[in-house]
């Protein structure tokens, strides 16, 4: 052999000799797989889905390509073929007319409210075979988009919207939610909602408390998604994407509320919070990856920019690695399928 030519590790670094080769480790799919320290399951996975007033076809949502405003017949086809491939949850949202909107979102706890309707087939069809999840918030419903109702100085109201959030919670769970998911970031909402169920014999249903939820930009294509046109922004009630120290006491806070499971939201980019909530949280913490982060990936992905499924793959994979024990994600669907075809 010609050393010459050929230098040895030796030749080239000899303080590292014999060379430690970490890359035995990655040689053969057989071996990297037996190594391999994480995966996800699509049992962990909880898929948001929208039903919408006054529609007779489902209609694609034109920023989250691949996503649907249901009819109240289509969300329970969704909801059993999300089933069937062994997704855990969904999260129901609602999607009202504009002529149901006013100043407090009433809608929400009304006999009419279309999201409690879609609760109500889909726990009557499926029974407990899936996690149903309400999220509880006004947005949707409110004619100024905030989530919660308004004072005389234009600011949302915290302790008028706890009292509107009991009402939307009780309707909730009377459909037959499994957890209701508050994600309006009032002050003592987890406490005020763990009140109400409980004086109306709710014990057992469960809160999946927005604990750590930002004002974030990526949030965007959901407001399309739900007709939400709001006037000015969160930052009053949502948190700084700057501060890391407030999103942890918001989820000891909720915590200690009584909350039986905390969330990070948006979650790339949120890592961080992620792995230090999930070192100390008593209770499942779930990550939302929210409609801006979908339609990213959605998008490259239709110009042939990115691999679609690698990286949703990697994306998940990456987030249980921060510490989820749950991921909300538009993917579900499509993740749950790529995994029972092994593909
Ligand atoms: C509030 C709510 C929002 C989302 C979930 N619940 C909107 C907001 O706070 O502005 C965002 C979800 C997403 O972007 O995918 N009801």
């Amino acid at each position: 052999m010609n050393f010459i030519s050929q230098p040895t590790s030796k030749d080239l670094a000899p303080h590292l000799h014999p060379l430690y080769r970490p890359r035995r480790l990655r040689l053969t799919p057989a071996i990297r797989s037996m190594v391999s320290e994480t995966s996800w399951r699509p049992e962990q996975l909880i898929y948001p889905v929208f039903v919408r007033e006054g529609i007779n076809e489902p209609q694609e949502i034109s920023s989250l390509p691949g996503q649907y405003q249901h009819t109240l017949e289509s969300v329970v086809d969704i909801a059993r073929k999300a089933r069937d491939l062994h997704v855990g949850g969904l999260m129901i949202f609602g999607v009202p007319r504009d002529e149901d909107k006013d100043d407090y979102g009433r809608y929400a706890w009304s006999d009419a409210c279309i999201a409690n309707k879609a609760i109500e087939s889909i726990r009557s069809e499926l029974g407990n075979d899936i996690v149903i999840m309400a999220d509880t918030c006004l947005d949707e419903y409110t004619s100024h988009g905030h989530c919660g109702p308004l004072d005389e100085n234009g600011d949302v109201d915290n302790d008028a919207a706890l009292v509107c959030y009991q009402q939307a919670a009780l309707a909730q769970a009377k459909a037959g939610a499994h957890f209701i998911a508050p994600s309006g970031m009032m002050d003592g909402q987890i406490q005020a909602l763990r009140d109400a169920l409980d004086t109306h014999g709710y014990e057992n249903i469960g809160i999946f408390a927005y604990s750590s939820k930002f004002a974030s930009a990526f949030f965007g294509p959901f407001r399309d998604a739900v007709g939400c046109e709001l006037q000015g922004d969160r930052r009053s009630y949502q948190e700084d994407p700057a501060n890391k120290r407030e999103a942890i006491h918001e989820t000891l806070l909720d915590i200690e509320e009584g909350a039986d499971m905390v969330m990070v939201k948006p979650a790339s980019y949120y890592g961080d919070i992620l792995a230090q909530i999930a070192e100390f949280s008593p209770v499942p913490v779930g990550a939302y990856q929210v409609s801006g982060e979908y339609a990213m990936v959605a998008a490259a992905a239709e110009r042939g920019w990115i691999d679609k499924k690698r990286t949703v793959d990697e994306q998940l994979i990456c987030l249980v690695r921060g510490g989820a024990d749950v991921i909300l994600t538009y993917w579900a669907l499509e993740a749950a399928e790529w995994k029972a075809k092994k593909l």
